[in-house]
């Protein structure tokens, strides 16, 4: 009770603050949200803000099956009946356009190249919607998921929708089993993965230095993004942006990819303004880790530990396991 408290004094007091400057209704558009306080300028809402300031968005304060999270090894349960993950292509090269969205690096594939996953955790098929870059100001930081409290440079992150039960994504997204998202963190190397490098290299990463920017990338093979593994931890979350629907499969693979640290410095290079105004560079564009609470997080690498427990896994016998490959 006494938190609660708290925030709705801290809200009432933003609203009495700022509503002599403008009313805030006006401010209600999907995209009035930030990361970070930025040093100047007028109010936008932080991750602690984001489910006060507008009542759709209310699961980001209240919701309990929120992501991203801290995916500590020793709650890990084995599930046998966790298949591997099926990535569907049709065999051909994709084309995508690459944005700065103010907040993300975003890659949106084109209708004509459609990608789809299905299997493991999945009981529908879902199509790649967009591949989205998470990343630090710091090579400690910079991904949305931690790993026993730890943080990677980065994490990709491909974002898919149910295409068996919706028409698309926007109508997924709040629907039951709408989303699926395959999650891989990324960490820094002499060599860096063929797809990332696609849209990581100097000539590509510096056509979209601004907000809005835009530059179209064709013959792109989503499956060289994909570590060489099938191993991978999968939980139920949420979207990690407002509204936070509680509405997506999360898939973490279990091996890292690898950008150079030429390419990172390019990442944070990037501004979140358009360039007539202040530089204000995109890294940190995570959300903090929110509880766990009840839910589980399943795993399909065997490992012999005896666990505990857990109420929505199907193995008879679960088991535990304790780390990462090629952490
Ligand atoms: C998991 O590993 C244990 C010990 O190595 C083995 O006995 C068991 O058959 C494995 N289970 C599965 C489903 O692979
Ligand atoms: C998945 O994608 C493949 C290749 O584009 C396509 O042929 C297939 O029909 C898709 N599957 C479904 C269920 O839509
Ligand atoms: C998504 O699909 C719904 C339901 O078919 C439709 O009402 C809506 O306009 C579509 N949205 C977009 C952005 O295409």
């Amino acid at each position: 009770m006494h938190v609660v408290w708290d925030i709705s004094v801290i809200l009432q007091t933003f609203i009495i603050c700022t509503s002599s400057a403008q009313p805030i209704t006006s401010k209600l558009d999907g995209s009035w949200w930030a990361y970070k306080d930025v040093v100047q300028g007028s109010f936008v809402p932080v991750p602690s803000f984001w489910g006060l300031v507008n009542s759709a968005w209310n699961l980001c304060a209240i919701g309990k099956r929120q992501s991203p999270i801290d995916i500590e090894t020793s709650h890990m349960i084995f599930d046998p009946y966790l298949t591997p993950l099926r990535l569907n292509t049709g065999g051909r090269k994709m084309g995508g356009t690459m944005y700065n969205t103010g907040k993300h690096v975003s890659l949106r594939p084109d209708k004509a190249h459609l990608v789809n996953i299905s299997g493991g955790p999945l009981g529908y098929s879902y199509r790649l919607e967009e591949v989205r870059l998470h990343f630090g100001s710091e090579d400690s930081q910079g991904s949305e998921h931690l790993l026993n409290g730890q943080g990677f440079p980065g994490e990709v992150q491909l974002i898919h929708y149910n295409q068996d039960l919706y028409t698309n994504y926007s109508e997924a997204a709040k629907s039951p089993y709408g989303i699926a998202v395959v999650s891989i963190f990324i960490k820094l190397s002499e060599n860096s993965n063929t797809f990332l490098n696609r849209m990581l290299n100097r000539d590509t990463i510096t056509r979209i230095n601004y907000k809005h920017d835009a530059f179209l990338l064709m013959g792109m093979n989503i499956a060289d993004l994909y570590p060489d593994t099938t191993r991978y931890i999968t939980y139920e979350g949420s979207i990690t942006i407002p509204p936070c629907y509680e509405t997506a499969t999360w898939i973490l693979i279990n091996k890292p990819v690898y950008v150079t640290q030429m390419q990172m410095h390019s990442l944070r290079l990037l501004s979140q303004n358009e360039p007539y105004k202040i530089f204000l560079s995109m890294s940190d564009n995570t959300r903090p880790t929110q509880p766990l609470l009840q839910r589980c997080i399943r795993t399909n690498i065997n490992f012999s530990k005896q666990g505990r427990d857990c109420p929505n896994n199907r193995a008879l016998r679960p088991q535990y396991r304790g780390n990462m490959e090629d952490k």
